[in-house]
């Protein structure tokens, strides 16, 4: 049974950083008050990038896209499975997946979005692998993509300071050396009220609350306990003690929920990828992204063992293990 093996990444930013300064300045206009302070304290997040009116996800993921492939020495046209994770796609259909094979020249593979919002990248990946693991595919592009600041309410200073937009990809190729080596996926539909957008549109109108409303202390105690249980599961399943991973690329939600987490599963600090306090939240973009950035600086080698984790709106959680 093949493998499938990370062959390539990359990431994208849109260009417009805007600081807590900033922010707390257009929030100020509007008599809501935060600060660089009250959000470094709370969350570790300095800055996000913000994508301009207009810019869509599927552009977004199709920058990333492109960098992944070019780094990977793969071509469009030899993709046979596309897999998009984003909770903010372009339209209703089709998926932002298909956009983007257009976008890329690509035809004719399987390509289609996975919705399961900051687990989106982590359930996109292990569902990859489980193509190439069964035959059914041979090189994959799998994306987390998010313009996740055009789901926030500007009035709500308890969400809207956390989030940030952009895109990462990797490439996956059947291979017969690992490659991904376990993948969980959990779900529990019965706390979807404590991270939700829970509207949608029906009959030309937005029914419901469009905007993205999260009890952020019943986020937090549930992120941390079930991300701290699927990493000794993933593990188990492996076979491998939780020493031997070289970098954990958590969910980039806030810094305090990664540190405690890093505590609690002895991971020392060198070993923990960090990009919340430049990129803040993004959703589906933050574990391929943290990942893509580990790897340009030299940190993730070939040979590495590296965990990555989601969680988020569901409730949903998981992690993948790869070698590198
Ligand atoms: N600036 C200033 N004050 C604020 C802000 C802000 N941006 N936001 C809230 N406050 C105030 C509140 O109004 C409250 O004031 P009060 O005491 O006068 O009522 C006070 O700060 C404390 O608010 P809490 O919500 O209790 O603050 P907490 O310490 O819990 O921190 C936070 C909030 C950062 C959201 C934290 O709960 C958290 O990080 N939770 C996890 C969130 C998360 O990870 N979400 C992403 C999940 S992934 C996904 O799928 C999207």
């Amino acid at each position: 049974m093949p493998y499938a093996k990370i062959i390539g990444s990359g990431g994208y930013l849109p260009p417009r950083v805007v600081t807590n300064d900033d922010l707390a300045a257009d929030l100020a206009t509007r008599q809501i008050e935060t600060s660089d302070t009250w959000i470094v304290e709370r969350t570790g997040i300095r800055q996000r990038h913000l994508a301009d009116p207009g810019v869509t996800t599927s552009q977004l993921a199709t920058r990333a896209a492109q960098i992944a492939l070019d780094d990977a020495g793969v071509a469009a046209e030899d993709l046979d499975l596309i897999i998009v994770a984003t909770s903010t796609p372009d339209f209703v259909f089709p998926s932002t997946a298909c956009l983007v094979q257009a976008a890329l020249g690509s035809k004719g593979g399987a390509a289609f979005d996975v919705q399961a919002v900051c687990s989106g990248f982590v359930y996109a990946l292990a569902t990859a692998d489980a193509f190439i693991r069964a035959g059914r595919a041979k090189t994959a592009l799998v994306i987390g993509a998010e313009v996740f600041s055009s789901i926030l309410d500007w009035n709500d200073r308890g969400t809207c300071v956390l989030f940030g937009d952009g895109a990462g990809a990797v490439v996956l190729k059947a291979a017969d050396e690992p490659g991904i080596i376990a993948a969980q996926l959990n779900a529990d539909g019965s706390q979807m009220k404590i991270l939700c957008a829970a509207g949608n549109v029906a009959h030309g109108k937005v029914v419901g609350d469009p905007f993205l409303r999260m009890d952020g202390q019943a986020v937090f105690k549930l992120a941390v306990t079930s991300l701290a249980k699927s990493a000794t599961d993933v593990c188990a399943e492996a076979g491998i003690k939780l020493e031997e991973i070289d970098w954990f690329v958590p969910h980039q939600a806030n810094v305090r929920i990664i540190n405690f987490l890093g505590r609690r599963l002895g991971l020392t600090d060198d070993k923990v990828v960090v990009t919340v306090d430049q990129h803040a939240n993004t959703s589906a973009a933050s574990v391929p992204l943290a990942f893509d950035a580990a790897r340009r600086d030299g940190r993730i080698k070939q040979g590495d063992l590296v965990m990555m984790q989601g969680v988020g709106g569901g409730f949903t959680w998981g992690s993948v293990l790869a070698r590198m």
